[in-house]
């Protein structure tokens, strides 16, 4: 257009008035518009400006730390300085863009859906979709899509992440096909791809987690139904979409108006790998709201307490790691010296014989790693409970999605808690007795039970339980003596318990009175007769 013009000013110098209002109304279309076409390619420093709200600008720039390249990328429109959002893959130039003002990126041309091409080379990148492309069109979102004359989306750039996530993109297997993970660039003015990406893991329980090569640096947990235990930020929301042809977790945030954008960052110098960021309009700068891992919390690093115990960083007087309740640490002097990679063993293995397995509740979990998980998102929460008794090599379960099952086989890794987390975990144990030398007397209150008891009563009703139980005859109360121990507030003659000498014929609720007010003789009296 440029060279017609140019053009008619030769022949008629007189028009060149003309000519320039032409040149000006080209700049100002150029400048607005929101798509490439075949005979509208991208030339040189020209850009796309979304439609809508014009929050997005798309076209060549040079990278503030490589001034002597040339990147094809989307960037905020009203925010300085340019902060580069996406590159397209692989494609940058030689030199700046100013060397570089002829390149051109065009759809549809020498068989290409795309084409990048720097002045008088050969051709330089180029993109080949399943499908003919006849426009490129920057969204109002971010996204760049490809289109077919039919309008029908052939490729879109929230396809391929690179170093952040706008809202609205996506990790996970996408209904197109593609597997979708996040990789950080290598630096900030270099988009290639760090070793360090954010992924899914589709198979089995779905999970984010960011990865170091092959190091798993990071772990979300499962999804509960609303949220992941390791991504506690309250202004960011994640949808979940797990259909047939796709699993993935789209971030959202949840004021619209804010920008707000998910950065992978390779260059972890204490606020973490995987950041959110704010733009603020009043400091004119961008805030971090939000990142993991976070080095405070010593519990946010993978498998920091070894197998079967709990990561806790809540109280800094307590030891980061403890034993699950029936557990003690395989290596009792490394445990003390705070190496707590061994975790820990079973201190009675598990009764599959006689049913008398119960479950040791840790609430406000970070669920342990699915990698041997098996995940039903069918089966209630009751039919969890009585899936895992029933199956021998079953460890632990937790609900999923708010009523999914998932059931845990062999040893516990990755279990932490934190005080925002709105899952719990079941994790099998071999008797009441094992509960409560672990001093984790109420976790074998049947759940239901709700918190809605009298704390002392239920105690009070376990310990009395368990004196009933006494191995020798002479340990276990009278009945007279126990029904004075139920109406009596003092506990403390039920100290120094002994080992049962067997285990009760059923689950450990069932020594459990069944209301919250302790209707003490029936059941009591039933398992002290049972019992002498
Ligand atoms: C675009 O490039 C032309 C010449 O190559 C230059 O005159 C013009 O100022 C540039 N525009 C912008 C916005 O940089
Ligand atoms: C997607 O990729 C991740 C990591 O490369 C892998 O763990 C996962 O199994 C893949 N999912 C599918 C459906 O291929
Ligand atoms: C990733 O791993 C490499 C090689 O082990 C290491 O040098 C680098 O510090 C790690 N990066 C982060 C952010 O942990
Ligand atoms: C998010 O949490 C912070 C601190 O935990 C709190 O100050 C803020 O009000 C919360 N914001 C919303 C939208 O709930
Ligand atoms: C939402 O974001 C806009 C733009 O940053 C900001 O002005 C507004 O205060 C935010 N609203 C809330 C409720 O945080
Ligand atoms: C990476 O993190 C550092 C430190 O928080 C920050 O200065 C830098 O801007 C971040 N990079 C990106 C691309 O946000
Ligand atoms: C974690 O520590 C906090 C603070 O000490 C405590 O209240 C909580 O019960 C602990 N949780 C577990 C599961 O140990
Ligand atoms: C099952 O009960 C029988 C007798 O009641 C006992 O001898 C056996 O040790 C129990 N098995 C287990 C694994 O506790
Ligand atoms: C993904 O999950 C499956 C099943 O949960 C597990 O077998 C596999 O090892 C996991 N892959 C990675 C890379 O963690
Ligand atoms: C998860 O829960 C949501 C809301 O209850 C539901 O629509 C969705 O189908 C569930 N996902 C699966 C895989 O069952
Ligand atoms: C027990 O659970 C494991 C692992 O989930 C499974 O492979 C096995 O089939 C189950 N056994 C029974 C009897 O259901
Ligand atoms: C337990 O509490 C939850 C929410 O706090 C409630 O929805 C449920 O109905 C309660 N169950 C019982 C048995 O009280």
């Amino acid at each position: 257009m440029a060279g017609a013009c140019y053009t008619i000013l030769a022949m008629a110098a007189n028009h060149h008035l003309l000519c320039l209002l032409l040149l000006l109304l080209l700049s100002l279309a150029s400048h607005a518009r929101d798509t490439i076409t075949r005979r509208k390619p991208l030339i040189g420093n020209e850009t796309l400006v979304s439609a809508g709200t014009g929050s997005f600008v798309f076209g060549f720039f040079t990278p503030t730390g490589s001034p002597h390249e040339t990147y094809l990328g989307v960037w905020y429109a009203r925010v300085t300085p340019r902060t580069v959002v996406w590159v397209l893959a692989d494609a940058s130039l030689d030199g700046s863009v100013e060397q570089n003002a002829q390149a051109e990126l065009c759809v549809d041309c020498y068989d290409y859906d795309l084409l990048m091409t720097p002045p008088n080379t050969e051709m330089l990148w180029h993109l080949q979709a399943p499908g003919v492309a006849q426009r490129a069109t920057l969204l109002d979102n971010g996204n760049l899509v490809l289109y077919d004359e039919d309008d029908k989306v052939v490729w879109q750039g929230f396809d391929h992440p690179s170093g952040s996530l706008l809202p609205g993109m996506r990790v996970g297997l996408a209904a197109s096909g593609n597997n979708l993970s996040l990789p950080a660039w290598t630096s900030p003015s270099n988009s290639t791809p760090s070793t360090i990406s954010l992924v899914m893991n589709t198979s089995g329980v779905p999970e984010l987690f960011i990865w170091n090569g092959s190091t798993k640096v990071w772990r979300s947990g499962p999804w509960d139904g609303d949220q992941f235990a390791a991504i506690l930020d309250n202004a960011t929301s994640f949808s979940y979409v797990h259909g047939e042809r796709e699993i993935s977790y789209v971030f959202q945030v949840r004021n619209s108006s804010a920008l707000s954008r998910l950065v992978l960052n390779s260059s972890d110098d204490g606020s973490g790998l995987l950041q959110r960021w704010t733009w603020s309009e009043a400091d004119g700068k961008w805030g971090l709201d939000w990142f993991v891992p976070n080095k405070d919390d010593q519990c946010d690093t993978v498998s920091r307490c070894g197998p079967n115990s709990v990561c806790n960083s809540s109280s800094s007087q307590l030891p980061l790691c403890s034993c699950l309740p029936g557990f003690t640490p395989q290596s009792p002097a490394a445990w003390e010296q705070r190496d707590w990679r061994d975790g820990c063993g079973r201190k009675t293995p598990l009764d599959c014989v006689n049913g008398t397995d119960g479950f040791a509740v840790v609430r406000r979990a970070k669920a342990p790693d699915t990698g041997s998980a098996a995940v039903d998102y069918a089966a209630s929460f009751e039919q969890c409970r009585q899936r895992c008794l029933r199956n021998c090599s079953c460890t632990a379960y937790a609900s999923v999605n708010a009523s999914g099952c998932i059931t845990w086989t062999g040893g516990l890794t990755d279990l932490s808690v934190y005080p925002d987390s709105r899952q719990d975990l079941y994790v099998r144990v071999a008797a009441a007795w094992r509960l409560w030398n672990e001093g984790n007397g109420l976790d074998i209150v049947d759940n239901n039970l709700n918190g809605s008891f009298n704390t002392d009563e239920v105690l009070k009703c376990i310990k009395v339980g368990l004196l009933c139980v006494q191995e020798s005859p002479e340990d276990r109360p009278h009945m007279s003596q126990v029904l004075q121990m139920l109406a009596s507030p003092e506990t403390s003659a039920l100290h120094n318990l002994k080992q049962p000498g067997f285990a009760p014929r059923r689950d450990a609720e069932d020594m459990l009175p069944s209301k919250p007010d302790c209707s003490v003789a029936d059941s009591m009296t039933t398992t002290l007769i049972e019992g002498r």
